[in-house]
């Protein structure tokens, strides 16, 4: 059985199996069919595909973050041209979260927008880019130019997310427990009773569930969007410091967060959320960064503003609050949460 879950105009399929009993394209007869793919295992699934949508186009994305150049961004749109593509044909993006937003940011371009279309085969990619509309590049920094643009279709298959290879699927358990520590009592209560062999369909519905709840009320950030950055302000600077994966990095920021959390508001869950991370090999420190370090990182991080640096924090979980936070602060948390050393 699937899911499905709305946020304005795109559909989001979730279920076992579902990229072989998904139409994915609704009305196949309509136009051209063009599919972005990811080498490796997303090419397994584009070449399958084929089988269902005879007339689609393939195209290979460099792998990882080098798909998310103008570069590639240019090369793609001059494929669509030579293969004929209009206003009202497809785009289908295969991949992990970098073929998605490069998949997005081709669509919401070409010919002025056309219809984009994901099947995100990494868990990340699945419960965090796909979702919420947000497509981009790199130029010199990270996803400085982009489109608000959703897709029209997001199909997720779970039966291929459970055999992603661990250190890439614990990247997406990092962000679906982010999904639990802001809105999600079931995710927490999961990921607590099962620990490793957490049942993927359902967290995987839930974190969906909770980042569409967030974006459908602020589809254009600010407001309530910026509870998604939990554990992100820290996170970005130990991302950058210590050259880790984006949620192993995240894990580290959630637990200095969880720490000030603590600290300023009282929140009392950061053994709790300290063990459901572990329980997924996610790290809550990195020992041998220093602090002074991180601290110029952190502070640099582009969520502060004129009133100081801009926090996400819980009161509780399911409580999260933004707050400015003294940098200060954050450094004696960071120690005292074990997260660097001094
Ligand atoms: N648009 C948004 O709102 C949003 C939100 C979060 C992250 N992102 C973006 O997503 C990107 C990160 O996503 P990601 O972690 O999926 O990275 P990714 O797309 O680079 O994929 C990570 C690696 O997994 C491999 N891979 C993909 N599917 C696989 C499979 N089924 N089996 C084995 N390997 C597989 C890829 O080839 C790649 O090497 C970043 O560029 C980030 O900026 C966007
Ligand atoms: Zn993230």
């Amino acid at each position: 059985m699937s899911h499905r879950i709305h946020i304005s105009e795109c559909e989001i399929v979730i279920g076992k199996g579902t990229i072989e009993t998904d139409p994915i394209v609704s009305d196949r007869d309509r136009g051209r069919i063009a599919v972005l793919y990811q080498p490796g295992k997303p090419e397994e699934v584009a070449r399958a595909l084929l089988d269902r949508l005879p007339r689609a186009n393939l195209f290979e994305l460099p792998d990882g973050e080098a798909a998310k150049s103008l570069e590639t961004a240019g090369l793609v749109y001059r494929w669509l041209n030579g293969i004929g593509m209009s206003r009202s044909d497809t785009v289908i993006g295969v991949g992990g979260g970098a073929a998605t937003d490069l998949t997005g940011f081709v669509a919401g371009t070409y010919l002025r927008g056309i219809e984009a279309i994901y099947v995100p085969t990494t868990l990340l990619g699945a419960v965090d880019a796909a979702i919420g509309g947000k497509t981009g590049v790199n130029v010199d920094g990270k996803n400085l130019v982009g489109v608000f643009s959703h897709p029209s279709r997001v199909v997720i298959d779970t039966l291929l997310l459970a055999e992603l290879p661990a250190p890439i699927a614990r990247q997406g358990h990092a962000e679906i427990i982010k999904a639990g520590c802001i809105g999600s009592a079931r995710i927490l209560d999961l990921y607590e009773t099962d620990g490793p062999l957490v049942d993927l369909n359902e967290v995987v519905l839930e974190a969906v569930r909770v980042k569409a709840d967030v974006v459908s009320d602020d589809w254009k950030e600010s407001g309530r969007r910026a509870i998604l950055n939990y554990g992100h302000t820290v996170g970005h600077a130990v991302e950058i410091a210590g050259n880790l994966p984006h949620g192993d990095a995240v894990s580290i920021g959630m637990t200095v967060a969880a720490a000030i959390s603590h600290e300023i508001l009282g929140f009392e869950g950061s053994e709790r959320q300290k063990t459901m991370l572990a329980a997924q090999d996610l790290p809550t420190q990195i020992p041998g960064l220093a602090l002074k370090d991180l601290e110029e990182l952190v502070v640099l991080d582009k969520k502060r503003d004129a009133g100081g640096l801009r926090m996400v924090l819980l009161r509780a979980f399911g409580d999260p609050v933004v707050i400015h936070v003294d940098p200060k602060l954050i450094s004696t948390a960071m120690v005292a949460a074990g997260a660097v050393v001094q």
